[in-house]
């Protein structure tokens, strides 16, 4: 308990940084670096939320019933089950994270029912996932089911296989399934490069990808007509978004989507 305490984790600061009260001094710290030394960074925390609660409804609205959250983070002020619930109230939902700390919480706050699990998996261990007995007990893999990977696959290195991560899940998802997936980008700027380095720095993982190392971990999987985007431009919010000029940090984190055919 003591070792998870004396290091930050990203769960902890990604929810710190948006707000969220379940952290340690050592979150804190990493959080307020973030938020005074890199003043506007919160956005890239801030927009790639959103996109994620975006593309989640966006599932759910073209009918998809059951959802992979891979790598959900702690419970937040809106949670993946809940958008996906106002368009499917049977909506079957599977949270998965690697951290302890994540798991606790999620099950206290976002398994309010038979038909949302919380469980405790690496991502990269796509057999396991797969053939859990929860998994199996909410996930019929004939339908079209939503996968969701946001911010995660930043987190596995390139020996790791992000590609294979989620070439395995192409390769057993029915037609109609939904991939979605947001990640940090690589930037020349000063702010990007000093983000970048801190992350590797404080949690000794933390990959950022060029567009096309971004594209290449769908594997297979066509992206839809909206393509690779700064999360903030991926279906916007709001109209004037997709045009404007972005910043430095809405520039950092991008996302987008897959449909199976
Ligand atoms: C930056 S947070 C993003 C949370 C949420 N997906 C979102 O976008 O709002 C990344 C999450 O991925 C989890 N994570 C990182 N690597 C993982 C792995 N190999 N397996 C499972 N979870 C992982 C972290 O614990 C953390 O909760």
């Amino acid at each position: 308990m003591r070792a998870r305490q004396s290091r930050p984790s990203v769960a902890r600061v990604y929810s710190y940084v948006l707000g969220g009260r379940d952290n340690y001094g050592v979150d804190k710290d990493l959080g307020d670096y973030f938020i005074e030394d890199l003043p506007g960074s919160e956005q890239v925390a801030i927009t790639n939320r959103d996109a994620v609660l975006r593309a989640a409804k966006a599932m759910a609205e073209a009918g998809i019933r059951q959802i992979i959250d891979m790598g959900c983070g702690l419970p937040a002020n809106v949670n993946v089950h809940e958008v996906v619930r106002q368009a499917q109230p049977d909506a079957h939902v599977v949270y998965i994270d690697d951290d302890p700390f994540v798991v606790a919480h999620g099950r206290a706050l976002l398994a309010v029912d038979d038909g949302i699990v919380v469980l405790q998996a690496d991502i990269r261990d796509t057999e396991a996932i797969k053939d859990d007995a929860e998994v199996q007990r909410l996930i019929n893999f004939d339908e079209p089911v939503g996968l969701l990977f946001a911010m995660t696959l930043s987190f596995v290195n390139d020996e790791e296989g992000p590609t294979t991560v989620v070439q395995y899940w192409a390769d057993r998802i029915a037609s109609g399934s939904r991939v979605y997936l947001s990640h940090f980008r690589t930037g020349n700027t000063r702010e990007a490069l000093a983000t970048a380095n801190k992350i590797l720095e404080a949690f000794g993982r933390g990959r950022f990808r060029t567009d096309a190392e971004i594209l290449a971990c769908f594997g297979t999987l066509p992206l839809d007509e909206d393509g690779l985007r700064p999360c903030i431009q991926w279906r916007p919010e709001l109209p004037e978004d997709a045009t404007r000029d972005l910043t430095v940090w809405e520039e950092l984190v991008v996302s987008g989507m897959a449909r199976k055919a």
